[in-house]
C-alpha cells in the first residue's frame, strides 16, 4: 500500500510489523500527513513534531514508565522480572526516585571523568581495530555486530563497571534480550525472554558487587557499592537495577550508531573518504547519524493528570508515543530533513532525549563513536558490504541483527 494515502491507525499497525520496522521512515512521514500531534484514540496519542517531542520530554506532567504508570499501561508486569527491575532504575522512575537515582550515579558520568577515560577508550578501540583485521584478514566476511559495533561499548561499560574481560562476550544475549521487553507487546509472554536476560544479569551484578566488598578494586560497581553501605541512599536492588540500566543502556543503542555510522559510511563514500582524510569531522558526522538513523526512534510517556498539550486536551491515563525519530525528520526544523549531511550545522537531534532523562551516557556514546568511527575507516579503506544487512525486530531499539561486510 502506498503510504501517501495511508490512515494514521494502519500506518502504525504497518509500524509496527517487521518491514515497517526495517524501513519505519516513509511511515512516520504518513502519520506527519495528519499533523505533528496526532489523537490515535481517546486515550492515546502519537507525536512526530519536533518542537511537540522537545517540549513532552521537558514537562514534568508526562511521566516515564514507572510501576504505578506500568499498572495501567501492562497489568500484570508485576509477575516479570524484566519489568520489575526496570521500574527500579533510574530511567523507568520518576520524581522523587528518579532524582535520588540520578545524583547518586551521576558523580560517574561527569565530563571531567569521561575525558579521563579518552586514553582507556582509544587502547580498547586500537585493540579491536586490530583484531577486526585479524578475523576479517583476506577478504573474509565477518558480521561487523558481532565482531566489532557490540565489542567497543561493552568493552567501555564493562571497564568502567569493572566487569572482568573474560565475561563480556557473556553480556550480548541477555542484553538483546531484556531490550525486547522494551516494545510495545500484545501478550506478556513477550516478555518472557527478557526475564530470562534479567535473572541471568542481576544475579551477575549481585555476585560481582559482593566480590567488590570483599575486595574493592578502582572500577564503578567497587565506587558506588561503598557508597551505598556509607550513605544508604539507595536500596540493594536500586543500585543492582541501575548497574544492570547502565551495562544495557551503556551496549545496545551505542551499538547501533557504531553500526548504523558504518553502514552510512559505506552509502556515502565521499562522506567516509572525508573522514579518513580528517577525523575532525566525527562529531559532525556522528550527530547526524544519531539525527538521521537514530538507535532508539520511540519513547514513552503517560499525562499524570488532565493537561493541555499544544492546544490537545490530554486527560490522566494518556499514553504519548514519541516518535523521535520522526521529529528529528520533521521539515520545519530541518531543511531537506531526508538527506544524510554530516555538514549540517545546529543539529538538534532528540535521539538522546532531553529534560530530566536526557541520556546520562550522553558524552561517553559520543567519545566512543567518535573514536571508533574513523578508526575503522582508516583501517579499512575498501571496507564494503558482504551481504543484505538483516534487523531486529525492534523498532523502541532498532538496529541491525547481523552487518556482513569485508574488510578489505
Ligand atoms: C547512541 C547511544 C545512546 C543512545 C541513543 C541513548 C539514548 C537514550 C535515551 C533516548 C534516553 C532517555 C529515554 C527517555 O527519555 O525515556 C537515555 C537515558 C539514559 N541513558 Fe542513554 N543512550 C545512549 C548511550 C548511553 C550510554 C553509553 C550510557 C551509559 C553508559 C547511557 C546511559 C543512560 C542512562 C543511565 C539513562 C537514564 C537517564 C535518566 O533517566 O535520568 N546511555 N539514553
Amino acid at each position: 500500500m502506498s503510504t501517501s494515502v495511508m490512515d494514521p491507525g494502519t500506518a502504525m499497525m504497518t509500524l509496527m510489523t517487521p518491514e515497517g520496522k526495517r524501513d519505519p521512515y516513509p511511515l512516520y512521514e504518513a502519520l506527519r500527513a495528519y499533523g505533528p500531534l496526532l489523537r490515535l484514540g481517546p486515550d492515546q496519542v502519537v507525536v512526530t513534531g519536533h518542537a511537540e517531542c522537545f517540549r513532552a520530554l521537558r514537562e514534568p506532567g508526562l511521566l516515564s514508565t514507572d510501576g504505578p504508570v506500568q499498572d495501567r499501561m501492562m497489568p500484570g508486569w508485576r509477575e516479570h522480572s524484566s519489568w520489575v527491575w526496570l521500574t527500579k532504575n533510574m530511567l523507568f522512575s520518576n520524581s522523587p526516585d528518579h532524582e535520588r537515582y540520578r545524583r547518586f550515579f551521576s558523580v560517574a558520568f561527569t565530563p571531567r571523568r569521561i575525558a579521563e577515560l579518552r586514553p582507556v577508550v582509544e587502547k580498547l578501540i586500537t585493540e579491536l581495530v586490530d583484531r577486526l583485521a585479524e578475523t576479517g584478514a583476506d577478504g573474509e566476511p565477518v558480521d561487523f555486530m558481532a565482531e566489532f559495533a557490540f565489542q567497543v561499548p561493552m568493552a567501555v561499560v564493562g571497564h568502567m563497571l569493572g566487569i572482568p574481560k573474560e565475561d563480556w562476550p557473556s553480556f550480548r544475549g541477555p542484553v538483546g534480550a531484556i531490550t525486547t521487553a522494551l516494545e510495545p507487546i500484545r501478550d506478556l509472554a513477550q516478555l518472557d525472554q527478557g526475564d530470562a536476560g534479567m535473572d541471568w544479569m542481576a544475579e551477575y551484578f549481585t555476585d560481582l558487587a559482593a566480590k567488590r566488598r570483599a575486595e574493592p578494586a578502582d572500577d564503578m560497581v567497587s565506587e558506588m557499592t561503598r557508597a551505598r553501605d556509607e550513605r544508604g541512599e539507595l536500596s540493594e536492588e536500586e543500585l543492582i537495577a541501575n548497574f544492570m540500566l547502565l551495562l544495557v543502556a551503556g551496549t545496545e543503542a551505542p551499538m547501533d550508531l557504531i553500526a548504523n555510522a558504518v553502514r552510512l559510511a559505506v552509502a556515502h563514500p565521499e562522506h567516509a573518504d572525508a573522514l579518513r582524510e580528517d577525523p575532525s569531522l566525527a562529531p559532525g558526522y556522528i550527530e547526524e547519524t544519531l539525527r538521521f538513523d537514530p538507535a532508539a526512534q520511540a519513547l514513552n510517556r503517560m499525562a499524570a493528570t488532565d493537561l493541555e498539550f499544544f492546544g490537545v486536551p490530554l486527560t490522566a491515563g494518556t499514553k504519548v508515543t514519541l516518535l523521535i525519530a520522526a521529529g528529528n525528520r520533521d521539515p520545519r526544523r530541518f531543511t531537506d530533513p531526508g538527506r544524510f549531511d554530516p555538514y549540517r550545522s545546529g543539529n538538534h537531534a532528540l535521539t538522546l532525549s532531553g529534560g530530566a532523562h536526557f541520556c546520562l551516557g550522553a558524552g561517553l556514546a559520543r567519545m566512543q563513536s567518535e573514536i571508533a568511527l574513523p578508526a575503522v575507516l582508516r583501517r579499512f579503506p575498501a571496507l564494503a558490504l558482504a551481504g543484505e544487512p538483516t534487523f531486529r525486530d525492534q523498532l523502541v531499539q532498532r538496529g541491525f541483527d547481523r552487518l556482513p561486510v569485508k574488510c578489505g
